[in-house]
């Protein structure tokens, strides 16, 4: 058959190789960058913002952390929409990263409030307990230098102004980087697109225990929610909690879906039975005892 005849054989082998290569990587080409990715909320890195991805980079951030969200269920859940080519149009180079060792980044924008960022810098594991994640506290003790920023935004193309460069005088590489996260994602509007719907009837399945589960489900509150609301729910970063004077329902949205913009994130990650544990860990806890 065709193997008898080598000139055929060549020929068939190579326009079969040519096919694949013209869908694998040619046809690709025509598919990406088109006018239909561009998204015209997109916008280009403030000065502010373009060096604290400078500092991402020379820190090697991305060596723990992707910026790219897959179109994956169990992703969009986790993270929020998936990414679009046309988000990454400023990104020289884009940081999109191969290894999760800590969460993916891409969806970070808005996600925690300026505060929290600089508390997690400093010392993650203050807020963390386990976390492998360096302390970048010494960011905030190195100035930036104005003159370098501007060349760099030049190169770029991105505009500026020099009132803007002026300003950056007084900042430090942690007011860069926590400027830099917050942008992550943020440009197009995902958090509604994505917002996680609850299906059936809500109803706290431990509403009528005991409560004597209560001590169980404190690391949980431990390890999700104290850094922002404070071990005896106290507030620090978010506010004082009184579980006791809300619904559980109420509570079991909120915790659920977070409260978007406002610096509460979505725990929908933990899943419903989780969450309802925490619900009734902040509902209950506090009554009757002081400690
Ligand atoms: C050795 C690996 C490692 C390095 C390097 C690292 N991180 Fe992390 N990071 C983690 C792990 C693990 C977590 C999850 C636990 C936590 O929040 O600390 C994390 C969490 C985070 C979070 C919280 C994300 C979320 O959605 O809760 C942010 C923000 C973050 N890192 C930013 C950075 C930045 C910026 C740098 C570089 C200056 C950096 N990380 C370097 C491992 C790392
Ligand atoms: C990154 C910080 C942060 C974390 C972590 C966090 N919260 Fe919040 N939380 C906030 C902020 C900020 C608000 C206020 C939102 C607003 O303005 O409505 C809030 C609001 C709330 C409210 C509504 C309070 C009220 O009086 O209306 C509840 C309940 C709540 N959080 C529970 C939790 C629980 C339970 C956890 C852990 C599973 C948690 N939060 C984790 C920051 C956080």
């Amino acid at each position: 058959m065709w193997e008898k005849k080598p000139i055929l054989l060549l020929l068939l082998a190579t326009a079969a190789i040519l096919v694949g290569t013209i869908i694998t990587v040619v046809l690709p080409f025509a598919w990406v960058n088109t006018e239909a990715d561009r998204i015209e909320t997109v916008t280009p890195y403030t000065a502010l913002q373009q060096e604290g991805r400078d500092i991402y980079i020379r820190e090697g951030c991305n060596n723990c952390h992707t910026q790219t969200v897959r179109p994956l269920v169990a992703e969009v859940l986790r993270y929020g929409d998936y990414s679009k080519s046309g988000e990454f149009v400023y990104d020289r180079p884009f940081l999109w990263g191969s290894k999760r060792t800590g969460p993916d980044l891409a969806r970070l924008g808005g996600k925690y409030p300026d505060a929290w960022h600089y508390k997690h810098m400093a010392s993650p594991r203050a807020m963390v307990p386990k976390t492998n994640m360096p302390d970048y506290g010494w960011l905030s003790a190195n100035q930036l230098d104005p003159t370098m920023i501007k060349r760099k935004m030049d190169v770029l193309g991105f505009p500026y102004t020099s009132d803007e460069l002026y300003s950056l005088a007084d900042k430090n590489e942690m007011d860069a980087l926590v400027a830099y996260m917050q942008k992550l994602g943020s440009d197009i509007p995902w958090r509604n697109a994505a917002a996680t719907t609850i299906v059936g009837n809500l109803k706290n399945p431990y509403a009528d225990s005991d409560h004597s589960t209560l001590e169980e489900w404190e690391p949980l509150y431990e390890e999700n929610c104290e850094a922002c609301h404070g071990e005896h729910f106290e507030g620090d970063i978010g506010p004082e909690l009184d579980g006791a004077s809300m619904e559980d329902t109420e509570l079991f949205e909120i915790i659920y879906n977070g409260v978007p913009d406002n610096g509460m994130p979505p725990f929908a990650g933990l899943g419903a039975d989780k969450v309802w544990q925490v619900v009734t860990f902040v509902k209950y806890y506090n009554q009757g005892e002081d400690h």
